[in-house]
């Protein structure tokens, strides 16, 4: 049986006898994934459509067939009509090739002095930014959510842990503005890599540059960069700001990983610090009494992805010489898909945290346990002038002793605790007592009731400040 030639993609095939294997084809096709880009690619087209204008590449004639022909893409897409072909590779062939059936001639002209690598890199940088800003919105939601939750909060005493043994007591409005920080260098690391990601490649062509005479600055203005690329080959090699982006989205995955971490400790019976609302809880098929923190779990076990996808980010781009390989296309299903992570689990630790009721007497009940206020004694001591290094001897003295006892230190008798040092009198007791000495931890940072909610009212104004 005689095999049927493979038709060559007329968009490149002029040297081709022949066009690619089924396989081949399958393979190389893009458009699945890079179909996301539709929008900025329209967009992009249409900047550059204007500036070949003003550059007497194409004429008003040709211009105004290749707006409406692109605004009618737009609509087809948009409203899922648009024939995708895996045949045409990308985004970019599937527009343009579109384009060729309604605008004709005129369409042919629109890919002078543009290749689709610094297409693409314009594309997933304009695409990238405006991702970022949606990001940006939901930390800014889920931190306030946050913020309500501390400052209903801010003054309920709550073991504070290291080795996730009891050590000091905080407040839980501390415990909660510290992940509200944790966002708070997310949010900015963000703006950091929008503003580097924030640079116009269009007009570096397949890699050295254009010969039109195109105005590289308005276009960029047109398409809102605040600069322009200032090498060629640099511009369609780059993808530094995908790699920054995974990056900083995988740094949000952890902290979202940590903060389920510990609402997931938190909920279990043992802890039986929180209650999580129903609607992010799920049950089990055969224990009927089970209220299992599913939604945090999913989040904890989703950010995986998040560094998987950085890490292979990282591998794709470790051995490309300059400038434009094709393996570069796989960056965009690694990014995309940490992006969608991301925005879904802010979204939904939002809606964990406004539905968490905290047991506020099992975390006072807590707070006196596990000798917690042993390093306030120590501080005693100090005051009443013995080197610290000593009064943390005498201390852990104090400790083994009351352990010994299966006592706390705070019930102690002061004629015990006089055993150890003679510097102790009746005074301590304000110095073992957790609802007392969380009062003095005043300064800027610290867990006093009345810092904590100080560093919420500013939390709060600056909050509204944002732009996103
Ligand atoms: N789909 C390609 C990508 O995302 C577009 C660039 C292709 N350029 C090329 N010379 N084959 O990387």
């Amino acid at each position: 049986m005689a095999t049927m030639k493979k038709k060559v993609n007329p968009l490149w095939g002029g040297r081709f006898k022949t066009g690619a294997s089924d396989l081949a084809q399958s393979f190389s096709s893009s458009v699945d994934v890079d179909k996301n880009l539709f929008e900025v690619d329209i967009k992009g087209s249409i900047a550059y459509a204007e500036i070949l204008k003003e550059a007497k590449v194409i004429n008003a004639k040709d211009l105004s067939k290749i707006k409406k022909g692109l605004n009618k893409i737009l609509l087809e897409i948009r409203e899922d009509r648009f024939n995708w072909d895996p045949a045409l590779e990308d985004v970019h062939m599937n527009i343009e090739s579109r384009l060729a059936e309604i605008a004709g001639a005129s369409a042919k002209k629109l890919h002078t002095g543009r290749s689709r690598n610094d297409q693409v890199a314009t594309d997933l940088r304009l695409f990238l930014k405006i991702r970022i800003d949606e990001i940006l919105q939901t930390i800014t939601s889920l931190q306030k959510s946050i913020l309500e939750q501390a400052d209903k909060n801010y003054d309920v005493l709550l073991p504070g842990f290291t080795h996730l043994q009891i050590a000091q007591p905080v407040t839980l409005g501390h415990h909660l503005m510290a992940w509200y920080e944790m966002l708070s260098r997310d949010y900015s690391r963000l703006i950091d890599t929008k503003k580097r990601m924030d640079v116009m490649p269009l007009g570096s062509a397949a890699l050295s540059g254009t010969r039109f005479n195109i105005d590289r600055k308005f276009l960029a203005k047109k398409l809102g960069f605040s600069e322009i690329s200032r090498n060629s080959m640099d511009a369609v090699s780059d993808r530094d700001f995908v790699l920054e982006l995974a990056s900083s989205l995988s740094i949000i995955g952890i902290h979202l990983s940590r903060i389920c971490e510990e609402i997931i400790i938190w909920s279990s019976k043992q802890f039986d610090y929180l209650e999580l609302s129903d609607d992010v809880c799920t049950g089990s098929s055969i224990m009927p009494q089970k209220k299992n923190p599913d939604m945090a779990e999913l989040i904890r076990g989703g950010t995986s992805k998040t560094i998987a996808n950085l890490m292979g980010l990282l591998s794709l781009m470790k051995n490309l010489p300059l400038t434009y390989n094709r393996d570069m296309q796989e960056d965009k299903a690694y990014i995309f898909d940490s992006l969608d992570f991301s925005e879904n689990s802010l979204a939904l630790l939002g809606i964990v945290i406004d539905g968490m009721k905290p047991n506020v007497e099992k975390m006072k009940q807590d707070c006196f346990k596990g000798q917690i206020t042993a390093t306030d004694l120590a501080d005693y001591l100090v005051e009443k002038n013995m080197p610290f290094r000593q009064a943390h001897e005498v201390v852990g003295k104090i400790v083994a002793s009351a352990e010994s006892k299966d006592k706390q230190i705070y019930e102690l008798g002061i004629k015990d605790l006089r055993k150890f040092s003679k510097l102790i009198e009746e005074d301590v007791s304000a110095y073992l007592d957790p609802e007392i000495t969380i009062k003095s931890r005043k300064q800027t940072g610290g867990t006093a009731p009345s810092q904590v909610k100080k560093e919420i009212n500013s939390a709060k104004k600056s909050i509204l400040k944002r732009a996103l």
